[in-house]
C-alpha cells in the first residue's frame, strides 16, 4: 500500500471511538521503533514530521526511511504529515515532495489572517489530493521550533466552540487542532493536570462529524522520567497527560493524538541508563538499540490508550 491520507482513518477513529496515534519521527531508530510497534499491533499510522526535524535529518532521508516502513508494511495504512508547518511555501514544499497530510499552523495569528492562510493551503493540497489540518485556540509550552502561549495563560487561549464552526467553514480544512489545556513539551502542568473536556465537547457539538485533533498529548510516563533523573538528569517537575484522560479524549471527537516528548524521553532515559551502567560503552547501536526497543514497547502501550490497536485494515 503506498502512502495514505488521513480520510479513511478519521472517518473510522471518528465512528468507532477511538484515536490514531501521530508520532514525531526524527531518525531511524525513533521511526523503527515506532513502525515496529503499529505492525505487531496492526494499528493504522501517522507519522508526523516537524520543521525542526527537516532540518536535522534532511526530508530525502526521512522520506527514504518512510518509503522502507510503507514498503515493509503493505497491510498498514500509513499517512506521512507535516507537523506545524508555518507558512503557505512550507507546506507547498511538502505536498510537492509527497505528504499525504499537512498542517498549517497559524494560530498564533489573529483569526482573519489563521482563516487566509489556512484557505491558501487547503486550496492548494486539495488540488493535489493531500489533507489539511489547521489550529485553532493557542497551546502552551515551547519547544525547538513551536512557541506557544505561557503556563498561566493557557486558559484564555482555548477554542471558542463558536469560532470554530466559521473557522471550519470558511477554510474547508479537513481536521482541527483544538486547544483544550494541553501544552507541547514535558511540562505541561504546575498542579493536577486537567483538560477542558468542555471545550472537545463544545466543538464537536457544533461540528459534527468533524475531527479534531490533539497536539501536546504526551503523558510524561513516570518509568522513563526516574530513569533520567536517577541517571544524571534533571527533570523533577516534569507532568504529562495522564493516559485516561488520552483514552477520553479518543472516545470523543479527537481523532488524532500527537505524541513527540514520550519518544524523546524514552530514548534519553535508555541512553543515559546505558552510559551510567556501562561507562566505557562508545558503540551508538549498544544505547540506540536499547532506546529503540524503549520506544516499541512505549507505543504498543499507547495504541491501546488510543483504541487503535487491531484496526488497521478497517482503516486500509
Ligand atoms: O509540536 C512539536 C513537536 O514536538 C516537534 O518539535 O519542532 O522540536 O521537532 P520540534
Ligand atoms: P508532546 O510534546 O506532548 O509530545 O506533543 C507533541 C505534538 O503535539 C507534536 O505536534
Ligand atoms: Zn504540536
Amino acid at each position: 500500500m503506498a502512502l495514505v491520507s488521513t480520510e479513511k482513518m478519521f472517518e473510522m477513529a471518528y465512528n468507532n471511538g477511538y484515536a490514531v496515534g501521530a508520532f514525531n519521527v526524527n531518525n531511524m531508530e525513533i521511526t523503527q521503533g515506532i513502525v515496529s510497534a503499529i505492525a505487531e499491533e496492526k494499528a493504522p499510522l501517522i507519522l508526523q514530521i516537524s520543521r525542526g526535524a527537516r532540518q536535522y535529518a534532511s526530508m530525502s532521508y526521512l522520506k527514504a526511511i518512510i518509503d522502507v516502513a510503507v514498503k515493509e508494511n503493505p497491510d498498514i495504512p500509513i499517512c506521512m504529515h507535516l507537523d506545524h508547518g508555518d507558512t503557505f511555501e512550507s507546506c507547498k514544499q511538502c505536498v510537492d515532495d509527497g505528504f499525504t497530510s499537512v498542517m498549517i499552523d497559524a494560530s498564533h495569528h489573529p483569526f482573519e489572517e489563521n482563516i487566509r492562510m489556512t484557505k491558501e493551503v487547503v486550496d492548494y493540497a486539495h488540488k493535489h489530493g493531500v489533507v489539511v489540518e489547521a489550529e485553532l485556540g493557542q497551546l502552551g509550552g515551547i519547544e525547538e521550533d513551536v512557541v506557544g502561549v505561557s503556563a498561566d495563560d493557557i486558559a484564555n487561549h482555548l477554542t471558542d466552540p463558536n469560532q470554530a464552526i466559521e473557522f471550519v467553514e470558511k477554510t474547508g480544512c479537513d481536521s482541527l487542532a483544538v486547544a483544550c489545556g494541553t501544552s507541547h513539551g514535558a511540562f505541561k502542568f504546575k498542579s493536577a493536570p486537567a483538560l477542558a473536556f468542555d471545550v472537545i465537547q463544545g466543538v464537536a457539538d457544533k461540528l459534527a462529524g468533524f475531527p479534531l485533533v490533539m497536539h501536546g498529548s504526551s503523558s510524561v510516563l513516570k518509568e522513563f522520567k526516574d530513569l533520567i533523573n536517577k541517571y544524571g538528569g534533571d527533570m523533577p517537575d516534569a507532568m504529562g497527560v495522564p493516559e485516561d484522560a488520552i483514552s477520553k479524549a479518543a472516545k470523543m471527537a479527537v481523532c488524532k493524538v500527537n505524541i513527540d516528548t514520550d519518544l524523546r524521553m524514552a530514548l534519553t532515559a535508555k541512553i543515559r541508563q546505558v552510559f551510567a551502567e556501562t561507562p566505557g560503552e562508545f558503540d551508538p547501536r549498544k544505547y540506540l538499540g536499547p532506546g529503540r526497543d524503549a520506544i516499541q514497547k512505549m507505543v504498543k502501550r499507547k495504541l491501546h490508550v488510543l483504541g487503535c490497536a487491531g484496526k488497521a485494515a478497517e482503516c486500509s
